[in-house]
């Protein structure tokens, strides 16, 4: 079985799509197989990993509003051992759309269930759009851990607490086992606030607070535009050390809670 990691957060730009490609990036290096899977119509993560949204012609929507199946959509990177499913303006669509369909909550779990999938890779990334819609609600469902990165500012902690209240209905309804943990991204410590607000998060949700932060670092956004992660690009970045200390905590986490694949 393949341990299915979620990245969402109902507010926008707090670092979804950068902790994707930059936990996938790390996670390939520890020697394991990652499948990346963009749930977003931005397709920010599809372009991160190297691949022209506009050009994709089968996206993740697919399996949402023509019911195909998952499997047939994958695309290698240029990054061996991560492989991505893109996704396109048609996500918009399927925002819309799935709704409509009858068990529409658990298309992605049954499709991640699959043996071409759950035997070939050791870890699912999911990179959720920026509010809790029916894509995201099929994320939570999908899967074992949420990573929710948030910045440590005043206006992210009402999004922290819709999301942990979102855990908490999908855990009474579609999965039980969903476990989460915060993630501060964009961290400044010069800024008298992130340093307070992040003592402050510490306080209040000590026990789901990742001790690895993610510091600004412009060359995250440069390997963006390069098209790999970080880790990669730039491997002696803060960024790079962060986003490796970020798997190294979330390998351990998911041996302690035996999330792991045998
Ligand atoms: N640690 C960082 N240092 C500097 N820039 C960063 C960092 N993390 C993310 N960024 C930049 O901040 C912007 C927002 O990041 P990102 O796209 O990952 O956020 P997001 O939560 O996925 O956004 P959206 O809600 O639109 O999907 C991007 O331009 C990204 O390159
Ligand atoms: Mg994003």
């Amino acid at each position: 079985m393949s341990t299915v990691i979620a990245i969402a957060n109902q507010k926008g730009g707090v670092a979804k799509t950068t902790t994707a490609v930059g936990l996938s990036g790390a996670l390939v290096q520890e020697g394991y197989d990652v499948l990346a899977i963009d749930l977003d119509a931005q397709a920010n993560l599809t372009i991160a990993l190297g691949i022209n949204p506009s050009q994709v012609r089968r996206s993740v929507a697919d399996i949402f509003v023509n019911a195909e199946k998952l499997a047939s959509l994958i695309q290698n990177t240029n990054l061996p051992g991560l492989d991505l499913v893109p996704a396109n303006k048609e996500m918009e669509l399927s925002e819309r759309f799935v709704p409509l369909r009858q068990n529409h909550e658990v298309l992605l779990r049954q499709q991640l269930s699959v043996s071409e999938i759950s035997s070939v890779y050791d870890f699912i990334i999911l990179d959720c759009p920026p509010y809790l819609g029916a894509i995201t609600t099929n994320a939570l469902v999908a899967a074992h851990l949420l990573i929710i990165p948030t910045q440590a500012e005043y206006f992210s902690l009402n999004a922290l607490k819709n999301m942990i209240a979102q855990v908490k209905t999908i855990r009474q309804s579609f999965n039980p086992a969903l476990t989460y943990r915060i993630l501060i991204t964009l961290r400044d410590l010069r800024n008298r606030v992130h340093r307070t607000m992040s003592e402050q998060l510490l306080s209040t949700f000590a026990n789901g607070l990742l001790s690895t932060s993610i510091d600004l670092d412009t060359k995250l956004r440069e390997s963006s535009i390069a098209g790999m992660p970080v880790t990669y690009c730039y491997p002696k970045s803060r960024g790079a050390l962060q986003y490796r200390s970020l798997a190294m905590e979330i390998l351990e986490y998911v041996r302690q809670k035996n999330l792991i694949p045998a």
